[in-house]
């Protein structure tokens, strides 16, 4: 079922009387890559992935967001459809979105799933990297930047093996508002570091990373897995940083076996 919550784009499946599962997307993504998980645990769990603000089909704006806004807008679509303590599960700027939240507001969730993020904030390189990343997109207009962006997160046997998918993926991201891709860069820019928070988090969890995932590799990940009590940590054969779509199978197994074992 589609809904408008907040001007945000909100997809909602499986039966409301379940436990629930809010899934926040990667950048420069939508809701639409969580397409093989949703299908496969909205059998046995009310699952929720919308847009995020400026992203997808949620409207950006005059793209002035912050992580915080970010995390309004989480918080917003949580109380909107009365989610009793979800299990949240974020990749990548989903993933920041989601670290800061259990930071914000740990009393609203029962379980974290972070996939290929990480705790740290951008550094000098990071957020000059961002920078010049605007600046493309101004000089370029957003399809040359978010095909470079895209490709560098998938790993080689997607890359080799998937071509069209890669490149369905490419266009539809290459459509979205440049004004709301622009806002999430600025949002990650600044964001604050939530590593002090890691050893807080009493929650069980999760953590994916694909082996081949150059942004946030399985070392920075299992650095994670060290500071956050009893967290799991699933390495994803076969996948860069995109696990959910690279490795449905086993990424879907990894949860499975999380989920299963949380009750
Ligand atoms: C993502 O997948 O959300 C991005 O790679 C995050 C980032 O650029 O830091």
């Amino acid at each position: 079922m589609k809904r408008i919550i907040s001007e945000l784009f909100v997809y909602a499946a499986g039966n409301e009387n379940n436990k629930s599962i809010i899934f926040v997307h990667g950048f420069p993504y939508d809701h639409t890559m969580w397409k093989t998980q949703i299908e496969e645990f909205s059998k046995n769990y009310y699952c929720i992935a919308y847009d995020i603000r400026g992203l997808g089909q949620s409207p950006a704006g005059n793209g002035q967001f912050t992580m915080e806004s970010f995390i309004d807008d989480l918080e917003t679509i949580i109380n909107e459809l009365k989610l009793d303590k979800p299990i949240l599960c974020g990749l990548s700027m989903g993933g920041y979105i989601s670290l800061r939240a259990l930071e914000r507001m740990p009393e609203k969730f029962s379980a974290a799933i972070l996939c290929d993020t990480k705790a740290e904030a951008d550094n000098n390189e990071g957020k000059l990297k961002r920078a010049v990343g605007i600046k493309r997109i101004n000089d370029e207009g957003l399809a040359p930047f978010a095909k470079d962006f895209i490709k560098n997160c998938f790993g080689d046997y997607f890359k080799q093996n998937k071509k069209e998918e890669l490149e369905d993926i490419i266009e539809a991201s290459s459509k979205f508002d440049p004004v709301g891709v622009k806002g999430s860069l600025l949002a990650m820019l600044g964001r604050t570091d939530t590593t002090a928070n890691l050893e807080k988090i009493n929650i069980p969890t999760l953590l994916i990373c694909g082996e081949e995932d150059k942004l946030t590799p399985p070392a920075v990940m299992k650095e994670m897995q060290k500071k956050i009590n009893n967290a799991e940590y699933v390495e994803i054969n076969k996948a860069g940083h995109m696990t959910p779509i690279e490795n449905p199978e086993e990424v879907n197994q990894a949860i499975k076996n999380f989920v299963n074992i949380i009750g």
